[in-house]
């Protein structure tokens, strides 16, 4: 079967990036190939682990390029240039516009740091996530990966766990405990999954 051609999307430290091109390594990804990474930021560390990875790596900053249509349109060439099937958000802080996710129904998938539809939408990204999830209290907390539509964090999930919250905690031990037990095992499942899902159409065609 032809592989998935995956873009992986992403603005910082890349550590659910590495989770993905260790998950490939092992063979857990074996409807897909990464064969970009993709990032908004150029000083993004994630754009490290691509090239120690050997894959192929791009800047689109929406900043730098001035507006979202000239930013998209950066990234829908680079889409083409390396014959992209399916998009991963991981950890990627820029927005995409309705437009965009449109003409992607059902592949793109977001990793998003709590359990939709606690925490999620406008303004919950990062460490945010978790310094809301501690300000209210919660004891359980987790991880859902998504299909991405026009809806911040609204698109069908595909997978979710739950990951506990502990007394003591910080923002920051929060956010590496529910990466280490939810996020760096759920995105690359569900990226298997999806792409399996994709490769499987192809054949039908
Ligand atoms: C991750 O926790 C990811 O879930 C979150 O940003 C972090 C990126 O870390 N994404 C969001 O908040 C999106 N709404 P990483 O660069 O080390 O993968």
């Amino acid at each position: 079967m032809v592989k998935t051609r995956i873009a992986v999307f992403v603005s910082g430290g890349g550590t659910n990036l590495q989770a993905l091109i260790d998950a490939q390594s092992r063979g857990e990804l074996p409807s897909g190939q990464i064969v970009l990474v993709l990032s908004s930021s150029a000083k993004a560390y994630a754009l490290e682990r691509a090239k120690k990875a050997g894959i192929d790596t791009a800047v689109c900053s929406r900043k730098a390029l001035g507006s979202q249509a000239a930013f998209e349109a950066a990234i829908d060439a680079e889409l083409r240039r390396h014959g992209v099937d399916m998009i991963v958000l991981a950890g990627f802080m820029s927005i995409l516009s309705a437009d965009f996710t449109r003409r992607w129904p059902d592949r793109i998938i977001n990793v998003h740091p709590a359990l939709i539809p606690s925490f999620c939408g406008k303004g919950f990204y990062g460490l945010r996530v978790h310094e809301a999830a501690l300000a209210y209290g919660v004891k359980v907390t987790g991880a859902t990966v998504h299909f991405v539509n026009e809806i911040p964090d609204g698109g069908r999930i595909i997978l979710q766990k739950a990951v506990e919250v502990v007394p003591g905690d910080t923002p920051e031990t929060l956010q590496r405990r529910v990466m280490e037990q939810a996020e760096w095992i759920l995105l690359p499942r569900a990226a298997e999954l999806v792409a399996r899902q994709i490769a499987e159409e192809g054949e039908r065609k």
